[in-house]
């Protein structure tokens, strides 16, 4: 059976491995600190540092490679430019070393684009966002380079986390949260993204990880839609007052360093996915899904 390391058990991190256990699969969870809920075997692992990525690859001795850990936060990476290309460069390297001849993916994301193309396909140039897009590029170079590797770039990830959580929570669970308590929510009509179910970023990784994938494939859902338009589904779905979703410039709120349009498109991964008997489910679909099987 094939093993992989998945490296960052965060949300993305911890909704891979759920989808590859549930195949059946042998995949381990590796970061600093445990998961709050691990859903495969977890091992410590700084990918900061190359001795520990060294040990966690002789542990686990993989066939695969997920690189889906942090420095994650925009906000964090704007203010410490510097450490996020140094920690983002430093992992991918250490561990594409670590593990040669490993296929490997490389999670990345849209703000590797500055925001001035409503749409981003492969063959849109890159001009990052921000810092946390320029550390991401600079990974994206290195795993470009390894012999079997797949840059992902995935747009704004979403599914439920618990409200109690430390961390900044994805854009979903945050506006469900709030409005479920009845407190309003500030979003920005004037920031567009194409978001994508945490359990479609999962199967679609399963999908490349297995064979076949292009070097490059852009991962977003099939709705291009205001934060505002969303949050205002989930206060549909929810059953509450849509004025409770309070409209907002993206540039007085917490989503300010974000591009204008985070949204990616990909012929290639339709073509890809439909050869597979996958898919990916609009925000309707996917804000129903999750609101049926709320905790
Ligand atoms: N969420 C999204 O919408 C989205 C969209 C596109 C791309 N992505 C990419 O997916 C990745 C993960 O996102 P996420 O939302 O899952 O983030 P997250 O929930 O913040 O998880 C990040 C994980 O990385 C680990 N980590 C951080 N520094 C580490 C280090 N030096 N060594 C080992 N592990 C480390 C963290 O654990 P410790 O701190 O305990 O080590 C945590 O488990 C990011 O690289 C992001 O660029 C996310």
């Amino acid at each position: 059976m094939t093993r992989t390391l998945i490296v960052g058990s965060g949300f993305v991190g911890r909704a891979v491995a759920a989808r590859l256990t549930d195949s059946g699969e042998n995949a381990v969870l590796a970061s600093r600190r445990p998961p709050e809920a691990a859903t495969a075997p977890w091992i410590p692992l700084d990918a900061a540092d190359a001795a520990s990525c060294a040990r966690a690859v002789d542990r686990v001795r993989p066939d695969r490679l997920v690189l889906v850990h942090g420095p994650s936060d925009v906000t964090w990476c704007e203010a410490h430019p510097e450490r996020a290309a140094a920690l983002h460069t430093a992992a991918t390297a250490h561990l594409t070393a670590a593990a040669p001849g490993c296929r490997t993916v490389l999670i990345s994301t849209d703000n590797v684009f500055d925001g001035s193309s409503p749409e981003n396909d492969e063959s849109t140039p890159t001009a990052p966002a921000n810092a946390y897009g320029r550390a991401k590029l600079r990974a994206e170079r290195i795993v470009r380079e390894t012999a079997d590797g797949t840059v992902l770039r995935v747009s704004l990830v979403y599914g439920w986390e618990p409200p109690h959580t430390t961390k900044w929570l994805n854009y979903f669970s945050a506006c469900a949260h709030r409005l479920r308590r009845g407190e309003p929510v500030e979003a920005p009509d004037d920031q567009w993204t194409t978001p994508v179910l945490a359990a479609d970023v999962a199967a679609v990784t399963a999908a490349v990880l297995a064979a076949g994938a292009p070097s490059l494939l852009h991962l977003g859902g099939p709705d291009r839609i205001s934060r505002a338009a969303w949050a205002e589904a989930v206060a549909d779905g929810l059953g509450v007052p849509r004025s409770l979703v309070v409209r907002v410039p993206k540039a007085l709120g917490r989503y300010a360093s974000r591009p204008v349009n985070t949204c990616l498109t990909s012929d290639r991964l339709e073509d890809f996915l439909a050869a597979r008997g996958l898919r990916v489910r609009g925000v309707a679909e996917g804000v129903r899904t999750l609101l049926e099987d709320a905790p």
